[in-house]
């Protein structure tokens, strides 16, 4: 937790933006896996904590903005739940820990929002995405259940979306600090695995790390031989002499700021040709991304960047052909990148992506594109300094996908069909780093994991 003038700040700029009404923010609740009383690893709200930064389940706060008070909800401990889980501080001293120096019992909530909706005045909530918040929101303001998040106030949406959107220094540092424990996870991984071995003995020692080292995993780690499906997080296939492993995986700092980062490594730790080939166009594509990244350029430009260097390449191998920006424009070279070059990252590893993508990602300017590939772009906005992004071009042949277009007899004009069948049981490469956005460019966050090919033979041959 950060001191707590960062929260008062963060919640005086917030107040504001807002201008009027109450802003009611709800902590998540334990959730259960199984049984109520077998939880998943908790989670905090991100809203929550980056206004509050308090870790705790089954609280609530309120924002008056008209009265310019805040108040913290939740109940202490009693004897029965001290046995089970042992003492915890007061909800009041842990709220003065956020500058907030009003404490109600969680109960007393209702009744302010009773109070609120007699008067007429705008209670202000963000989307809902567990059900047991969404009760909650129809319990307190009596909205419908199943259209909750149509009430969600769009200023307020948009009012977070912002004052987010920039990162603090002491938030980037705390990106670092989880990108540097992601740096450990990624050697590890190059490091550990061996043809033979089954994927989940390389996914469960690093998750072992981001737990020994932070808070865990930032999302279920995608390791696999299977680097052409996207997000696979099937971890019961052999690794085989000659495979290409993808780690794309990321580690939560103590803070709860995240790291995502991707290395596709080969797991006997030599490249072969082929291999070298593929991941040189995927590295030349994050490598000149990242130095098109600047203030005032739009990301959704750095993306088509990216898939230019991607379409020379392949037309480089004959698998490409054509014009490289018509095949661009037209959206040939999703058959082999169909995923957007990178989202934002903070408390989230998608960051804000609860919010609703085109609430902050797009604008009216910038509109969201329906064209395959494109349309997965999680953020197209210009740039301005402050902004923290991935940038995760990548190359995969997906078998299915490739017989899909063949047979539609798609983009003949730019896909050389006879030589992507060659490369068919390929699988694939992403890289993947993070980025803060700079005054003049982008500098990419944490300790420099290995990324060239050089790199990656060095640690992936030199096994434990
Ligand atoms: N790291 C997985 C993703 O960005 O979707
Ligand atoms: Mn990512």
């Amino acid at each position: 937790m950060f001191n707590s003038k960062t929260y008062i700040q963060r919640r005086s700029e917030l107040k504001k933006r807002i201008k009027n009404g109450i802003i009611l923010f709800l902590g998540n609740n334990e959730s259960p896996m199984n049984y109520t009383d077998n939880t998943y690893h908790f989670r905090q709200d991100s809203t929550f904590l980056y206004y509050f930064g308090l870790n705790r389940a089954e609280l609530a706060a309120i924002i008056d903005v008209d009265e310019d008070k805040e108040i913290v909800f939740g109940d202490d401990f009693n004897i029965d739940t001290i046995v089970w889980m042992g003492p915890q501080p007061t909800i009041k001293q842990q709220a003065a820990g956020c500058g907030v120096k009003i404490t109600k019992p969680k109960n007393e909530l209702s009744e302010i929002c009773d109070n609120a909706i007699k008067q007429g005045r705008k209670i202000h909530f963000i989307p809902q995405y567990r059900y047991d918040n969404i009760l909650k929101i129809h319990k307190l303001l009596g909205i419908d259940p199943h259209r909750v998040n149509e009430y969600a106030s769009m200023i307020l949406i948009k009012a977070i979306a912002e004052q987010r959107l920039v990162k603090s220094n002491e938030e980037i540092s705390e990106i670092e600090n989880a990108i540097n424990i992601s740096y450990e996870m990624h050697i590890a991984a190059m490091r550990f695995a061996k043809p033979g071995m089954y994927e989940r003995e390389v996914a469960g020692f690093i998750e072992g790390l981001a737990l020994s080292m932070g808070c865990g995993l930032a999302f279920p780690p995608i390791l696999s031989r299977n680097v052409q499906t996207l997000h696979n997080h099937y971890y019961g296939n052999k690794l085989k002499d000659g495979d290409l492993v993808v780690n794309d995986s990321g580690a939560v700092a103590t803070s709860h700021y995240t790291s995502d980062i991707t290395r596709t490594f080969p797991v006997n730790g030599k490249f072969t040709q082929v291999q070298k080939f593929i991941y040189e166009i995927v590295l030349a594509s994050n490598m000149t991304a990242i130095k098109e990244i600047r203030p005032g350029k739009n990301y959704k430009s750095v993306h088509l960047r990216a898939a230019e260097v991607i379409t020379d390449g392949l037309k480089a191998l004959g698998i490409m052909k054509g014009n490289t920006k018509d095949a661009v424009e037209a959206g040939a070279h999703a058959l082999f990148f169909p995923h957007g070059l990178g989202h934002l990252l903070g408390l989230d590893v998608h960051d804000m992506e609860n919010y609703g993508e085109n609430n902050f990602g797009y604008d009216e300017k910038t509109k969201r594109s329906t064209q395959f590939g494109l349309k997965s772009l999680r953020y197209a906005r210009p740039l301005v300094a402050g902004v923290v992004l991935t940038v995760e071009p990548g190359i995969y042949f997906i078998p299915e996908l490739i017989d899909k277009w063949q047979n539609e007899k798609k983009f003949t004009e730019f896909i050389n069909y006879n030589m992507v069948n060659k490369y068919r049981n390929f699988s694939g490469v992403r890289i993947e780093d993070d980025i803060v956005v700079t005054n003049n460019g982008c500098r990419v966050l944490g300790k420099p994991i290995p990324k060239t090919i050089e790199e990656i033979e060095e640690v992936a041959s030199n096994k434990i």
